[in-house]
């Protein structure tokens, strides 16, 4: 199902009295999270994330809980001090637990292994140690370019635990957009790995990172390479480090300082509505008590429990709940390197068997990907250890919500339905699973402590049954502090909309009852495969090539993957003879994965003769979206010329796509 017939269908829910799925008893019989625990947080939202901070090891106790006299940049816990890597790890070990699995680590090729938070505590003392080798120190800038190996993990919690902060960048990106994000930090030093296994083959990182370090003018002194595949690569002599060899040179006991509660933890960057991303700024101790606490309740996370996240650590769901909040809670979880159908879709089943995984957190894109080539596959496989699942990064449309309870948790596992982004740091709407009646496609309450409304453009509060834009009206702990070098944006995109409100860019509804179902974004931002990607970004990239006179990007809605980038270009009248020599088409495609990653590529790309506008020049991407769904071509009274839309409709329906 699209993503629009989700939200239609969504919407229709606001008004309709549905079944709901209170929990069984079974399932809430020993459970730690308090029954009377939202009714808490919201008579003392302060009190509350005070208490779930105390959770945490603190150096120095916080006096102070929140200081928002410099609103919208919080700080939280401010005169409290605390190690993130020491949360996640000495902790542990000192209580005796240092034997317990961190992580079953399954690499593509099949390889296996288990790494307990004894043996990631060594490993990370000695890494922390290699990096103030290296002269990294506290308040420097380290990019991560890694694979979903157990050392990506090792290499973020020995920057958190020198107080350097890390900036992970996704390894589907290209090396323009390394070098971008290298210099918008000002990083010092780059990690990667001679390469990362997908799908069989090797996905050249090093490569990219020489590349995107090959013009000079970058701050970065070193590169530290990790060997992961069988996979030789270029060296540059005095720049480039193998990671093996400094690792086994190094002593594996670190003492770790302790660093005020707003010491910057990391950047991570994330696609808006302009062309430039934005590195997003995370601290410590604000951050590290809500994914902590969002990781116990809203996964109500038990001693037993073996959980399995799916998404990589190079977007915020892997930071928040692959590193930091399973590990602060001392969790035993799956952490899986490869695609999920290598080599058979039955891979992810096969992993959730062996382990007997009992939380499992995926993208619905990959449960409508599993929908579409059938039960069969997960039916091959015992998956009766499961006892709850979650869902993340885009909106679940109920039919895939029901297949999802019904395959994949035995027709009883409760769905958590998590709704968050780079910004918050963490859940911030999500049943809790423990008290919950559960509706299929709902996000339905915010995480406790948490406060939201949604409204009208004109700021009113929508009734029951409407719908509107999620606000956020109070400052929670796991917010970002800022954008990296830019609070003017900061303030500019998120807050000055609603003054006095965080807007996120998403619609919302609210039904009768007053749960909440979340409808995707209503900016220029498109989210695929649960991955955030910005329009104009996308079209900036296709200008940037020969060929381009114009271009435009929409999202357009698609089965599996939420929404799919297509684009629509106007050539150059100078290169159309050049254009039509090539395959215009595939060079454009193949451009935006060498400017930005293989992952923005335009799944279409038509060439058309002009683009709708409107008489005061502006695109008009509702139309082009009409046509990138198939949809018959809406109002097109505001164009200067409504021909266009005729030609470009008659263009796309003849086929002139790509596939
Ligand atoms: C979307 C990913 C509906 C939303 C954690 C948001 C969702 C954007 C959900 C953030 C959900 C995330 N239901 N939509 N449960 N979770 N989104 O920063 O549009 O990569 O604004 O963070 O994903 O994407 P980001």
């Amino acid at each position: 199902m699209s993503e629009n017939e989700a939200t239609t269908d969504k919407i229709e829910r606001l008004i309709t009295p549905l079944e709901t799925h209170p929990p069984a008893p079974e399932f809430v019989a020993g459970t730690k999270v308090p029954a009377d625990l939202r009714e808490r947080a919201a008579a003392d939202r302060l009190g509350y994330w005070a208490e779930q901070a105390r959770e945490l090891e603190w150096a120095t106790p916080f006096t102070e809980v929140l200081d928002w006299s410099n609103a919208p940049f919080a700080k939280w816990f401010a005169d409290g001090e605390l190690n993130a890597s020491v949360n996640c790890l000495d902790r542990h070990v000192a209580a005796g637990r240092g034997d317990r699995v961190a992580i079953h680590f399954v690499g593509e090729p099949g390889d296996t292994r288990d790494v307990t938070y004894a043996e990631l505590h060594r490993e990370v003392q000695r890494a922390a140690n290699v990096l103030e080798s290296l002269g990294v120190t506290a308040g420097d800038r380290v990019a991560i370019y890694l694979p979903m190996i157990p050392e990506t993990v090792v290499a973020m919690l020995a920057c958190a635990r020198i107080g350097a902060v890390h900036s992970v960048i996704f390894g589907g990106f290209s090396s323009d957009a390394i070098r971008q994000r290298v210099d918008d930090a000002g990083a010092k030093l780059v990690i990667t790995a001679n390469g990362s296994n997908r799908k069989g083959r090797v996905l050249p990182l090093k490569e990219a990172v020489d590349a995107a370090l090959e013009r000079p003018g970058h701050t970065v002194e070193h590169v530290l390479v990790i060997e992961r595949p069988d996979h030789e690569v270029e060296w540059v002599e005095g720049r480039d480090l193998r990671w093996h060899d400094a690792m086994a040179a190094a002593d594996d006991v670190h003492e770790a300082r302790a660093f005020g509660a707003e010491h910057p933890l990391f950047i991570l960057y994330t696609s808006g509505t302009t062309g430039t991303p934005k590195g997003l700024l995370h601290t410590t101790g604000g951050y590290l008590a809500q994914v902590a606490a969002t990781h116990r309740t809203s996964f109500d996370l038990r001693d037993d429990d073996v959980y399995w996240c799916t998404a990589d650590v190079g977007w915020v769901t892997g930071h928040s709940y692959i590193v930091y909040g399973p590990l602060a809670n001392g969790a035993t979880q799956v952490m899986y390197e490869g695609a999920h159908d290598f080599p058979t879709l039955d891979r992810w089943f096969e992993i959730v068997e062996r382990y007997g995984v009992t939380i499992f957190y995926a993208a619905p894109t990959a449960i409508r990907g599993f929908m579409r080539s059938g039960r069969e596959i997960p039916q091959r496989h015992d998956l009766s250890s499961i006892r709850l699942l979650g869902s993340v990064g885009e909106p679940i449309n109920p039919e895939a919500w029901e297949w999802y309870r019904e395959v994949i948790g035995g027709g009883t596992a409760p769905i958590v339905d998590t709704w968050w982004q780079t910004e918050t740091g963490a859940h911030m709407i999500a049943p809790l699973p423990t008290q919950d009646a559960l509706k299929a496609g709902s996000g339905q309450k915010p995480v406790p402590g948490v406060v939201v409304e949604v409204i009208a453009e004109d700021g009113r509060r929508v009734d029951p049954g409407e719908m509107g834009l999620l606000t956020i009206t109070e400052p929670w702990p796991a917010m970002a502090r800022g954008i990296w070098g830019d609070d003017d944006r900061f303030i500019e995109t998120y807050w000055s909309q609603f003054p006095g409100r965080y807007f996120a860019g998403d619609g919302a509804g609210v039904d009768l009852d007053g749960d909440l179902w979340l409808l995707g974004r209503v900016d220029d931002v498109m989210n695929v495969s649960g991955h955030r990607l910005s329009t104009a970004e996308i079209e900036g990239a296709l200008v940037e090539h020969r060929f381009t006179a114009e271009a435009a990007v929409v999202g357009a809605a698609d089965e599996t993957t939420g929404q799919a980038v297509v684009a629509f270009v106007v050539l150059k009248e100078s290169q159309r003879e050049a254009a039509a020599e090539t395959d215009a088409v595939a060079a454009l495609r193949e451009w935006v994965g060498r400017i930005i990653g293989r992952i923005a590529r335009p799944r279409d790309l038509y060439i058309v003769d002009e683009l709708p506008k409107t008489r005061s020049g502006k695109i008009m991407r509702r139309l082009l979206k009409d046509v990138a769904e198939g949809r018959q071509v809406g109002d097109t009274s505001t164009l200067t010329d409504a021909s266009v839309m005729q030609a470009i409709a008659g263009g796309v329906a003849g086929g002139a796509h790509d596939d």
